[in-house]
């Protein structure tokens, strides 16, 4: 049988102990060049990892430090929408546990639904919508896939967060994250039912990873870049270019605050 990917990690890096795993997202991708000690494998060389197709996401492995603490971060992501299945992260979610990871903090570029969080706002996810009701834990058997998500994103790990947090040039946010499976960006009336049903943001990821993690027995963490005001809230015109240009603007200073963040972060 041909070794799977924690096998070759081990075999890799066998003094490796990574117990905090990070998934950058648009906007993010600056925190891999933080990396201390940084060594890298490509997604290609590990089974079960995905081949990400999205300008401004890459695929690799990077393994090192950000300050004190070692990490385990993957510097781009499976969408549903490219592939239309929502467990394209399953076999790299469930590898970081294997590999002892304990926590899993990821990132992503999202629209604001708040006036009072304007584009390059930062903010700490406190809940999700799953309007999709798709899983990726579909077909999964055991009583294990009925994962309790009562507590998805770590209410204490948001305490230390929101302290760690509190010294930052700009506020930290806090709300709920409404996934819808894209590409497509929303219509004026999706925003608007979103903002009804209590949502604060909007973006096209990070839920289904959220739920793998769970079930997997990982603690998660999750923060968005707002990159724009959603659909019909303001005048801008939505587009993959438009994210990018406020991601890449907003860049240094997101991946400067989960850099201080994760660096002093107890589990
Ligand atoms: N909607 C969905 N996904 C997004 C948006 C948005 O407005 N901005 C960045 N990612």
């Amino acid at each position: 049988m041909s070794p799977d990917a924690v096998q070759i990690l081990r075999h890799r890096w066998p003094e490796a102990r990574p117990r905090i795993a990070l998934v950058l997202g648009s906007g993010w991708a600056a925190l891999a060049d933080a990396v201390q000690d940084a060594q890298r494998l490509p997604y290609a060389a590990l089974p079960g990892f995905p081949a990400p197709g999205v300008q401004g996401h890459q695929a690799e492995l990077v393994w090192g430090r950000l300050g004190g603490q070692e990490v385990a971060l993957l510097t781009g992501r499976q969408h549903a929408y490219e592939t239309g299945a929502v467990d394209g992260m399953k076999g790299a979610i469930r590898c970081l546990r294997q590999w002892g990871c304990e926590l899993l903090i990821q990132t992503n570029a999202a629209g604001s639904l708040r006036p009072d969080m304007p584009a390059g706002s930062l903010m700490l996810i406190a809940d999700h919508l799953n309007l999709s009701q798709h899983s990726p834990l579909t077909g999964e058997t055991g009583s294990a896939r009925f994962v309790n998500m009562g507590n998805a994103y770590d209410s204490a790990l948001r305490a230390q967060v929101r302290q760690l947090a509190q010294g930052a040039q700009a506020p930290l946010f806090e709300g709920v994250y409404a996934w819808f499976l894209g590409p497509q960006f929303e219509t004026p009336a999706e925003i608007r039912m979103l903002a009804r049903l209590g949502a604060d943001a909007v973006g096209m990821s990070t839920v289904p990873e959220t739920i793998l993690a769970r079930h997997a027995g990982m603690r998660v963490l999750a923060f968005s870049l707002l990159t724009n005001m959603a659909a019909g809230l303001s005048d801008e015109v939505l587009s993959h270019a438009h994210t990018l240009s406020q991601a890449a603007a907003a860049s240094e200073r997101a991946s400067g605050l989960l850099y201080d963040v994760v660096s002093r972060l107890k589990l």
